[in-house]
């Protein structure tokens, strides 16, 4: 499957938000990716398109050294086929660019996929947010990438 990895624009945000809203219990509003796109500095926002659809999102944070994954997503259409794991290196090996030296980010203790994707880039679970989550009282993993440096060479999950 032929898909390539491009820039969010602000034309993206409405198709966005809908693929959000297939993907999350609490999805974003379409004015909040309309900010992370036009006005957070510390935003990195891409997409993945295959033709002409937008089939993956990854919004990241690049807080002073460190990459906060604040969301990633795949159009359910196009899951398994290594879209999340190519947007995820991609904004990892920027962020190393720019000096971050670890990655951080939350995940449902449920989400047993994401939790998959993050460990095989080395992700470990650093801590727990009880009952994090509003629609179910879900608690919150936190997982840590630590030595982002040198990792992003040998494990970007480049296909
Ligand atoms: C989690 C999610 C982003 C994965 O996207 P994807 O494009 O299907 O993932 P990839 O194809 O890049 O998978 C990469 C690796 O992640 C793991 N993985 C992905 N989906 C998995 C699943 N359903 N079950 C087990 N492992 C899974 C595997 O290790 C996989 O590698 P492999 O295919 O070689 O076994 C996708 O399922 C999704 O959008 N879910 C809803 C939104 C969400 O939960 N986002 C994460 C919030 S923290």
């Amino acid at each position: 499957m032929n898909f390539h990895i491009r820039r969010m624009t602000v034309e993206d945000v409405p198709a966005v938000t809908q693929l959000d809203r297939i993907s999350f219990t609490l999805p974003w509003t379409e004015r909040s990716f309309h900010f992370e796109v036009t006005s957070n500095p510390a935003s990195r926002c891409w997409v993945a398109e295959s033709g002409r659809v937008l089939a993956g999102v990854v919004v990241a944070w690049l807080l002073v050294d460190e990459v906060h994954i604040a969301t990633i997503a795949t159009h359910p259409d196009f899951r398994r086929q290594g879209i999340a794991q190519a947007l995820l290196a991609h904004v990892l090996k920027l962020g190393a660019e720019e000096g971050a030296i670890s990655s951080f980010l939350e995940v449902r203790e449920s989400n047993s996929a994401a939790q998959a994707l993050y460990r095989k880039f080395g992700y470990e679970e650093t801590g727990r947010r009880p009952r994090y989550y509003k629609d179910n009282g879900e608690s919150a993993i936190l997982m840590t990438l630590e030595n982002l440096q040198d990792r992003v060479d040998t494990e970007t999950g480049n296909r």
